[in-house]
């Protein structure tokens, strides 16, 4: 079938399509009603059905492929390789869920997973899925701000960690993250479960925290079931950064969500049963969920999951061709990774690519930003096979924009993610008036009709309206779901997309709010206003560029002494979010560009930073704050 065809369908007979899909997982029930959008925007997939994500990854292949490598888990810090077969990951998740159910876990309660690139962390996230507890994975590089308001959103009955992770060989301690976080969250957890790596001491807390190998060793032979879940029912939440501070928790859904990997797995990846699968992302992350656990497993593939930099050897010594070693070793079929990754592989010997037999692997997929072409050919060129550039976000679970080579081989385009999938209606708006822009180039947002296809966010985590008002009602006098994207499509129907419209930023493929960097740097007693923007990175895509207003002036007129505030200020964004969110550069100003009502104009920030013009400035105040922002910066006018 042309991929034309199979769209066309998905679109005019999606209930026939979703129908035939639902077809590559396991059902204990059936599904009674494929798809119910009586609610819009609300939708429901297969209603009736009741399946498990944990059987559809792990038990379900047990009959065919029970010796088979199912978890392959390599460490370039603690030097650990290891290759778990679906029998023994069957085991390990049983002895997990055994253990969280000891500690009172159930149906619909949630599991807050803070945890490095360990097999525990994949083996605790399918155990949640066993019980139908709902996993929210926060990811080992936030620090405790970032991971506090997520254990005060979530209300984990028990927490999940370990006591460090390890980057570079450099030791970030997780426990007192996490004891602060838990310190500063209303909500306390009642349990705390600690994979000890023998990275760093922990102190334990009596009576909460516990120490997972003797704990689990009590249930090494546990026998626990997959529980039956309705195929609407949470199957996770997970955080992401928007307009706010606040960030959301994307909820997603067991049934949906099972047949959207399934299916992205044939039709998208061209994943095969036996095969193995590798995903550089990390678990903290939704590629982490849908493509190094989820996915790959659904479709009995062998995953590998890395911790380590790209750039870094078994024995820690630096070597820019371990996952080229890797792909070799373990014969990888399908790879998927990201632009920031590739860009700093490009500073490596070209050579590596070389050096390994790389003949297993039939293509390369990268997302999370856009896939400039220089990075795009060196790595064609370089290892031969297709790369196919993808787009989606945490909120769509599965590609957006990509093409379906496992349903008709489909020419990508330098610079373009691809074309719709299935299921997906994807259109280009005018930001003002809202109406639709059918033109070959014009600039637009790129928004999704509904209903938005199995895998798609059900909602925002206890906040329905917040789902609508944020995602649904942003172009005027329509019912449209907003990716907060600018793009364009070409003549022939290929996508382009060309940044967001919202104040997110994107730092090595990491999705994070500006608003949330600005909360924690205006926390600090020397500063009076600020604001952030993202700012084009030759290797990061972009970084966080602060602009602080200071309490007192004399900052301004004095080098050191801005010095010395501007290291503070980065300090405690690290110390609060994580390392990822320190603003690259934070620079003094008397005044900040806003508009007369006060609006900040971040976006003409922005361009003067990256020595774009700004645009109409009709509303600003004052247009002198430009311009010492310009002087600041040395760029021209
Ligand atoms: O701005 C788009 C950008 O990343 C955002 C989503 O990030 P996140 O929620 O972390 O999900 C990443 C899932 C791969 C999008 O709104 N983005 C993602 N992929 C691409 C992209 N921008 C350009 N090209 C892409 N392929």
């Amino acid at each position: 079938m042309s991929y034309a065809a199979f769209y066309r369908r998905s679109i005019e007979a999606p209930e026939a399509f979703w129908a035939e899909q639902a077809k590559l997982i396991d059902w204990q029930i059936p599904p009674r009603q494929i798809l119910d959008e009586s609610r819009p925007p609300f939708v429901q997939w297969f209603a009736g059905g009741t399946t498990n994500l944990c059987h559809n990854a792990v038990d379900r292949h047990l009959a065919q492929r029970a010796d088979q490598p199912a978890l392959i888990a390599v460490s370039t810090e603690t030097g650990t390789e290891r290759t778990y077969s679906f029998r023994e990951l069957h085991g390990e998740v049983q002895r997990v869920a055994a253990g969280l159910a000891a500690l009172g876990v159930g149906k619909g309660d949630r599991v807050l997973i803070y945890m490095p690139m360990i097999p525990e962390a994949a083996f605790t996230m399918l155990a949640c899925a066993r019980l139908g507890a709902i996993h929210c994975v926060v990811f080992g590089g936030f620090a405790s701000v970032s991971l506090a308001s997520r254990i005060e959103d979530a209300t984990p009955k028990v927490v999940v960690s370990a006591d460090a992770g390890s980057r570079g060989g450099k030791v970030i301690a997780y426990k007192p993250l996490l004891d602060e976080a838990i310190r500063l969250s209303t909500h306390k957890p009642g349990a705390v479960l600690l994979f000890d790596r023998g990275l760093a001491p922990m102190g334990l807390v009596e009576g909460r925290d516990h120490l997972a190998a003797p704990f689990l060793e009590k249930h090494r032979d546990a026998r626990v079931p997959c529980t039956w879940l309705d195929a609407t029912d949470i199957s996770y939440t997970i955080y992401t950064s928007g307009t706010t501070g606040r960030p959301k928790g994307v909820q997603r859904d067991v049934g949906g969500y099972a047949v959207a990997l399934a299916a992205s797995m044939k039709h998208i990846f061209d994943g095969r049963a036996g095969e193995t699968y590798f995903s550089t992302s990390d678990i903290g992350w939704v590629v982490g969920h849908s493509y190094i656990v989820y996915g790959p497993l659904i479709a009995g593939m062998a995953t590998l999951m890395y911790e380590g930099l790209p750039t870094q050897g078994l024995n820690r010594q630096p070597d820019g061709g371990i996952w080229w070693q890797l792909v070799e070793k373990y014969q990888v079929t399908v790879m998927f990774s990201a632009p920031t990754a590739v860009r700093v592989l490009k500073k490596q010997d070209p050579a590596l690519l070389k050096k390994y037999d790389l003949s297993s692997l039939r293509a390369l997929f990268l997302a999370g930003e856009p896939l400039d072409e220089p990075t795009a050919r060196w790595i064609s060129d370089g290892l031969g096979v297709p790369i196919i550039d993808n787009y989606w976000q945490t909120e769509s679970g599965w590609p957006i924009l990509t093409v379906a080579n496992g349903v008709e081989r489909t020419p990508s385009r330098f610079g373009s993610p691809g074309i719709p999938m299935y299921g997906y209606k994807v259109k280009i708006l005018h930001e003002s008036t809202g109406e639709e822009l059918k033109g070959a180039n014009e600039k637009g947002v790129v928004v999704i009709e509904g209903p938005t296809p199995p895998g798609f966010m059900q909602t925002v985590w206890k906040d329905d309206e917040r789902f609508v008002n944020t995602y649904w009602k942003s172009v005027p006098g329509k019912l449209v779901y907003s990716t907060f994207d600018w793009g364009i499509r070409d003549e022939d129907g290929y996508y382009y997309i060309l940044g967001r419209t919202d104040d997110v930023i994107n730092v090595a493929g990491h999705r994070l709010g500006t608003r949330e960097i600005e909360e924690s740097i205006s926390g600090h007693a020397k500063v009076a206003e600020v604001a952030v923007v993202g700012v084009a990175d030759a290797l990061k895509g972009q970084v966080a560029m602060a602009f602080v207003v200071p309490r007192d002036g004399a900052v301004l007129g004095d080098a050191q002494a801005a010095l010395a505030l501007e290291g503070e200020v980065m300090k405690q964004v690290a110390d609060q979010l994580g390392a990822l969110a320190r603003p690259s550069r934070v620079h003094f100003v008397g005044v900040l560009p806003k508009t007369r009502s006060g609006k900040l104009l971040r976006r003409a920030i922005q361009a003067v930073c990256e020595g774009r013009d700004p645009g109409d400035l009709t509303t600003i105040e004052d247009p002198a704050a430009l311009r010492q922002i310009r002087q600041l910066l040395g760029v021209q006018e």
